[in-house]
């Protein structure tokens, strides 16, 4: 009898464990999110703390909105309470936005996930930060891990307006970045290309569409395959398969790379241009 029993009391002891760490890892934080009735976000200047207002503050500052529109992420028309992204930008950074110092703006998840996008894009109007989910009370989840988006969520009005088209739908924001891009991510950015090359433009639609999935040097985003190192997908890829596989992926995997059916021949040779120039300054 004494075998068996010792492997059942070590059986509860690892259960006993696993109890435990479920609880304080998983359960308390959950419980402790889902209750947090006043939740804030974080605005930083070239990833430094500006400030930070409560959802009690923006109530208290701006005009809340109520929306509904046709959320890609859901796949279903939504209706939600929130701001829109531009009133929200002005009260955090104020003339900071206007200064010409800053091109780029980072949505920081609770996760560490980043979104990126060009500040011309995220002033345009049609984003809205979205706190409440009006269709059932509480948030309903959403992608394919079934994630609660609060608290909070930026959302798009406009009909163009997708990730395709360098707009970021993140969910469970908790920082704003305000950022000049070459400075937080100084690996991706073709030092020294002149602004007018075709280099320099495909690193634009690269920073735009590709580096929320793709790293170059090992700096970016982790859904899909570095392209520069340890070597360039030009050196091991003919030019025209990169292309078509850019332009549609679909054709040729299952895949999460979107297509880009819009980009047009120059803009992928763009790209390919700045492939080639970011292989000869990492050699
Ligand atoms: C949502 C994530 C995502 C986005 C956005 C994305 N990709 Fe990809 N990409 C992937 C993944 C994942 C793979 C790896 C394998 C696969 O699924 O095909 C990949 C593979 C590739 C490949 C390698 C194909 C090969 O030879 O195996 C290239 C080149 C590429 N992507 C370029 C781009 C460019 C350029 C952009 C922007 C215009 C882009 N990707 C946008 C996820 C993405």
């Amino acid at each position: 009898m004494h075998g068996p029993m010792k492997i059942r009391a070590g059986f509860l002891r690892r259960f006993s464990l696993a109890l435990f760490a479920f609880t304080v890892f998983i359960f308390l934080p959950r419980l402790a999110g889902a209750r947090n009735p006043d939740p804030s976000i974080e605005f930083q200047i070239a990833g430094k703390p500006l400030n930070a207002f409560t959802l009690t503050d923006l109530k208290s500052r701006l005009e809340p909105q109520r929306i509904e529109l046709y959320d890609i992420e859901y796949g279903k028309t939504k209706r939600y309470e929130g701001f829109p992204l531009g009133d929200i930008l002005r009260l955090a950074f104020g003339e900071n936005l206007k200064s010409g110092e800053y091109t780029d703006v980072a949505f920081i998840a609770l996760d560490g996930y980043n979104a990126v996008a060009a500040l011309s894009r995220i002033r345009e109007p049609g984003g809205y930060i979205v706190y409440s989910d009006l269709d059932s009370g509480k948030w309903e989840p959403v992608g394919k891990q079934g994630t609660d988006p609060g608290p909070f969520y930026l959302v798009w009005t406009g009909k163009g307006q997708t990730p395709v088209n360098e707009y970021p739908w993140p969910w469970q924001i908790a920082a704003v970045n305000l950022m000049r891009f070459q400075d937080q991510y100084p690996l991706v950015f073709p030092k020294g290309a002149a602004a007018d090359s075709a280099a320099y433009k495909g690193y634009e639609l690269f920073k735009g569409r590709c580096v929320r999935c793709h790293s170059m040097n090992g700096e970016g985003g982790k859904v899909g395959p570095d392209l520069n190192a340890p070597k360039s997908i030009v050196e091991y890829r003919p030019a025209y398969m990169i292309k078509e596989f850019i332009k549609h992926p679909s054709r040729y995997r299952y895949t999460h790379m979107p297509d880009n059916p819009d980009l047009t021949e120059s803009d992928l040779d763009a790209l390919l241009a700045y492939f080639h120039y970011m292989k000869k300054i990492r050699d």
